[in-house]
């Protein structure tokens, strides 16, 4: 019976769905539409999707997309994802797809992805269940909750992980910014505590469970989807018994300021519905600024001036704060961080964390004179904005110092978090955990690259030997010095 639904769910689908594809090609065609130019070739069922995804390195948009660009232009077609598709490299267009989402264009990711992160998850539903999910997200990352309980939190947990690194001897650096983000998460998500058998316990299951979520849908007994299923199962179980707790304690207990106990306490959502809001945060929210600080780190081992004029910035700022006689930073400290903010813009320009979203036309559009016809799917990528040289003089430089330019810093070609009404719900926070750790990470130490590495993007980008670095102290304790070279 199960191999009979996986079948049906993987060969048959897709056979029916291709077979859909081609009828409607032709009836397209015959409609006399203006498609965008492109081609439906590939392999059968899937089509191009393998070419797309194919590993290249992140600070590109692949070879794929280039040829694709240079032979039709900035908006074509395809077949991905076993369906058809326009690919969008157009800026003007990518924001008018993010800007019309739920009248002309829908979120619409692949079944595999809901299939993993829960029907309820934040990143698939639309309509008013996604509204109400995400003024849950937003009140939980408020900018008052970011200054009082945030910030604080930020800044302890990055010290626990800066002061655990050993001198001089490789480590992976791309594996601490992981710890980083997951245990903060978890924190304020569940207040679970690092280094705590159950948190470490979880964060394991987590690694099989995004290893599910980059690999290919093929739920058969040994997968990488199979095992990320299993982990889905124990992560949910973990979370559950801790829901469970808090309504059995709930007299006995002061509530815990998280997540989880804001959603018991303010909302209408069913026990399924909290499982899934917290597992999408808790995958949104630490993929995503875990990598963004790993290529941080990369970008700027390769340039020195920028680390010597971060050190200075963030040097300043510990004076000042010792000449007040304050040992922990402020939220107007963070806001003196404006160098910093221009490095973290530029390497989510260039390292592009998250190169495109998955969307579908809910009705039929024209746009720069082409048809884009109902049903379609239609991929707005960011990346190829980012790294298009018609935009950014010199794209492929790491240049903080471009975002000092008003004209580039007030651009709207700038989408790392997408926009419109699913605008990334925790950039502040992203820009927060970023800004706090480069503070201590430059005022603590000096690093290198122990072996030499690359990200490579398959869409989620990865560090292909987990970035490994040697660091060398500046100081004895990350969190009472100030900086200089
Ligand atoms: C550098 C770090 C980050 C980047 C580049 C990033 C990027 C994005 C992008 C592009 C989207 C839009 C997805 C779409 O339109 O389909 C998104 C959505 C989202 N992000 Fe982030 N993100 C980051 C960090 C975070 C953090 C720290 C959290 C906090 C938990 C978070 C929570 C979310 C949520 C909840 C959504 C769904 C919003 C909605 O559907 O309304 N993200 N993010």
């Amino acid at each position: 019976m199960f191999i009979i639904q996986e079948l049906i769910h993987f060969y048959l689908l897709p056979i029916l769905m291709a077979l859909f594809f081609y009828i409607n090609l032709i009836k397209w065609k015959r409609k006399r539409l203006n498609l965008p130019p492109g081609s439906a070739a590939g392999w059968p069922f899937v089509g191009d999707t393998f070419s797309y995804l194919k590993p290249h390195p992140a600070t590109t948009i692949g070879q794929f997309m280039e040829q694709h660009v240079s032979r039709y232009g900035k908006i074509y077609r395809s077949n991905l994802f076993g369906e058809p598709t326009i690919v969008s490299a157009d800026a003007e267009l990518n924001r008018f797809i993010l800007q019309n989402e739920g009248k002309v264009f829908e979120c619409s990711y692949p079944k595999s992805i809901g299939g993993i992160l829960g029907k309820w998850s934040m990143l698939v539903l639309v309509g008013e269940m996604h509204r109400e999910m995400r003024m849950i997200s937003l009140n939980f990352m408020s900018n008052v909750r970011l200054r009082s309980h945030l910030l604080p939190e930020v800044e302890r947990h990055t010290l626990l992980v800066l002061r655990s690194w050993p001198e001089s001897s490789p480590f992976s650096a791309q594996e601490e910014a992981k710890k980083f983000t997951f245990n903060l998460m978890a924190k304020n998500i569940m207040s679970m505590n690092p280094n705590e058998a159950e948190t470490e316990k979880l964060r394991l299951e987590y690694i099989t469970f995004m290893k599910g979520v980059i690999s290919a849908p093929l739920n058969f007994p040994g997968t990488p989807y199979w095992k990320a299923l299993k982990s889905r199962s124990n992560i949910l179980k973990v979370i559950e018994q801790k829901m469970e707790e808090r309504i059995r304690d709930k007299e006995e207990r002061e509530e815990e300021e998280d997540l989880l106990g804001w959603a018991l306490q303010h909302s209408n959502l069913s026990k399924e519905q909290i499982l899934d809001l917290l597992l999408s945060l808790l995958f949104a929210g630490h993929e995503t600024s875990s990598m963004a600080l790993a290529l941080a780190i990369f970008f700027l081992q390769a340039s020195p001036e920028a680390v010597r004029q971060l050190r200075a910035e963030h040097g300043g700022i510990a004076q000042r704060r010792k000449e007040r006689g304050e040992t922990r930073l402020s939220w107007e400290d963070y806001r003196q961080m404006e160098f910093t903010q221009c490095v973290i813009n530029e390497t989510l320009r260039l390292g592009n964390v998250v190169r495109f979203v998955h969307r579908k036309v809910l009705r039929d559009v024209q746009y720069k004179g082409y048809d884009i016809p109902c049903g379609w799917k239609i991929l707005p990528v960011f990346a190829a904005v980012h790294l298009d040289s018609a935009v950014y003089d010199q794209p492929h430089t790491f240049d903080p110092w471009r975002w000092q330019s008003t004209t580039t810093a007030s651009t709207n070609n700038f989408m790392p978090y997408g926009g419109g009404p699913r605008l990334c719900a925790g950039s502040e926070l992203a820009k927060l955990e970023m800004a706090v750790f480069l503070h201590y990470l430059v005022l603590s130490y000096r690093w290198e690259l122990a072996e030499s590495d690359e990200a490579f993007a398959s869409p989620f980008v990865e560090f292909r030997r987990g970035l490994p670095i040697k660091v060398y102290s500046l100081h004895q304790d990350p969190s009472s010095e100030v900086g200089g070279d």
